[in-house]
């Protein structure tokens, strides 16, 4: 038996990320985001989803650019505070007690606490209805070492992703490894 529901959304799991931006007066804020996704890999590409009544919607149109700070599941308390709090009243980087560290090529912080940040450049914005969709070029990419082993690839029991499963409103850490890209094609 197969139940027909209203259509949503109903991708799971999604990515849970914490994007920075910034201000007029170059202050930073912090917005929990699910509806975010890879859109391209050559020129590096992430789409973003933001309502326009959003605060960092109003920072992320104005100064065209944004990092994409990767969290770990052990920050999933704070994590889900970026996402009911706004920086119109609060200053997210204070009371999370995460610390703000200067990025290469864009005036918006990373988040030093996350294993991984994206820096991104908006080369479109598209008005898709409940949400505006930013496609961000990626100019600069940071991964701790702590969370990266041979040839640069990521450790992922280190990395410890978090995810968000829409359908249950739940985020969930990940289980562990059943295969590699090309396996079944006998790829090492
Ligand atoms: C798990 C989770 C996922 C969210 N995903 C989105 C999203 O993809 N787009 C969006 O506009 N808001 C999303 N939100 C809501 C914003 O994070 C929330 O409204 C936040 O308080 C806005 O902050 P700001 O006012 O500082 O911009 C999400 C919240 C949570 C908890």
């Amino acid at each position: 038996m197969r139940r027909s529901l209203p259509p949503t959304p109903m991708l799971f799991p999604t990515p849970v990320v914490l994007v920075t931006c910034v201000d007029e007066a170059e202050k930073p804020n912090i917005i929990t985001l699910a509806w975010a996704g890879v859109v391209n890999s050559d020129p590096p590409m992430i789409g973003i989803s933001i309502r326009p009544e959003r605060y960092s919607h109003h920072c992320v149109r104005r100064s065209r650019e944004f990092v994409v700070n990767l969290p770990s599941a052990e920050m999933v308390r704070k994590v889900d505070a970026c996402g009911v709090l706004s920086g119109k009243e609060t200053d997210k980087f204070a009371a999370m007690g995460w610390k703000p560290v200067p990025a290469q090529k864009v005036k918006t912080p990373l988040i030093d606490e996350c294993p991984v940040q994206m820096e991104c450049q908006v080369r479109e914005i598209i008005s898709l209805g409940s949400h505006d969709l930013f496609l961000g070029e990626i100019v600069a990419l940071h991964v701790k070492e702590e969370i990266q082993k041979e040839k640069g690839r990521i450790d992922i029991p280190k990395a410890l992703p978090l995810v968000f499963c829409p359908g249950a409103n739940e985020y969930w850490n990940l289980g562990h490894c059943i295969g590699h890209y090309g396996f079944t094609k006998g790829k090492p």
